[in-house]
């Protein structure tokens, strides 16, 4: 217990001189800053190579710190009562007195706001006096970390601390939902959108592969292992490393788990370390067994199919 508070400490410590530090979620690890500062926010991007025009998810504790900065409707307020915190994200209108630096939205009215789950990271937020602007802890386009040692790889001694809150639950990146006009899935993720319809009980549109490109999540090259990965595959090729849902007697050598039952949300919750693994055993290709496209399913083949393209 003594650690979990002296890590925190630390972590405040860093965040209120501007630096930015990885924090665990239970979605993927994110690398945050204060979204109030323009240096911090200026490093988040720089850390991670990401295009400017990119903008930010800016986590909060609960609503009540989210008000000065938001305009909130009933949408919202029907999602965040029933999924908040959790692994899904809103957008909605940031207020022009705001104090969201500009670099975060990349000039937009608009904001992508969340409210994490993980208790460690809640109990940080709550000490803090602003939010944090936190993407996906990878260079851009690359995979996500579910745990810290990943981070590592990503950004070696760049990143100056990771707290540390152990493998990342969900294990793929939230469901963003656009609530400026018709309620809009931007991306798929950790919350299955037939949920969403039940309790928001009106039409939800579903807009991932925008060719506006409002969020890279949704462009072509993204979520990449870094080698070659079909997907749908029966029979591997020579020297592929096979990725199975389910546990079965098999010949090839080369194969690996994401779920021994079938199971969706291990599926999901193993998918980026997995892929992680798989490349750095130096494998040169990875093919992926196809995954039954229901629940969190379609949030893993959104992903694969995203990777696919590399
Ligand atoms: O689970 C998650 O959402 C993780 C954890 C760390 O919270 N974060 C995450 O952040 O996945 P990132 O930056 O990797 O992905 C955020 C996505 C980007 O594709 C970005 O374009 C989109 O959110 N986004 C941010 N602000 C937006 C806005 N105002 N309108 C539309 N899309 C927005
Ligand atoms: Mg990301």
């Amino acid at each position: 217990m003594k650690s979990v508070q002296s890590n925190i400490k630390k972590a405040k410590k860093y965040l209120d001189k501007n630096l930015c530090i990885a924090i665990p979620t239970e979605t993927v690890y994110g690398l945050a800053g204060n979204a109030y500062s323009k240096t911090a926010v200026e490093k988040i991007f720089n850390l991670k190579k990401r295009p400017k025009n990119n903008p930010l998810i800016v986590h909060y504790y609960n609503i009540n710190n989210l008000r000065k900065d938001c305009y909130i409707n009933n949408d919202f307020i029907k999602l965040y009562k029933k999924f908040s915190p959790g692994p899904i994200t809103f957008v909605i209108k940031l207020r022009k007195s705001s104090k969201i630096s500009k670099l975060v939205t990349n000039k937009q009215n608009t904001l992508a706001v969340r409210f994490p789950k993980h208790p460690l990271f809640r109990k940080l937020l709550k000490q803090l006096s602003y939010p944090l602007a936190a993407p996906s802890a990878n260079i851009s386009s690359r995979l996500s970390s579910v745990k810290a040692s990943d981070v590592s790889e990503e950004f070696g001694s760049k990143v100056k601390f990771i707290l540390n809150g152990g493998r990342s639950q969900i294990g793929i990146e939230s469901t963003i939902i656009s609530l400026i006009k018709e309620p809009t899935i931007l991306r798929l993720g950790g919350i299955d959108i037939a949920r969403i319809r039940r309790a928001i009980k009106k039409k939800v549109l579903i807009k991932i592969n925008s060719k506006k490109k409002i969020v890279p999540g949704q462009s072509h090259l993204h979520y990449s292992p870094g080698i070659p990965l079909r997907i749908n595959v029966k029979k591997p090729l020579k020297g592929e490393a096979f990725v199975l849902i389910k546990k079965r007697k098999i010949s090839y050598k080369n194969y690996f788990y994401l779920s021994k039952n079938n199971n969706l949300k291990h599926a999901a919750k193993n998918l980026y370390s997995l892929l992680r693994k798989i490349k750095k055993d130096g494998y040169k290709m990875i093919a992926v067994e196809k995954i039954r496209n229901s629940g969190i399913g379609k949030s893993i083949n959104d992903r694969l199919i995203r990777a696919s393209k590399f």
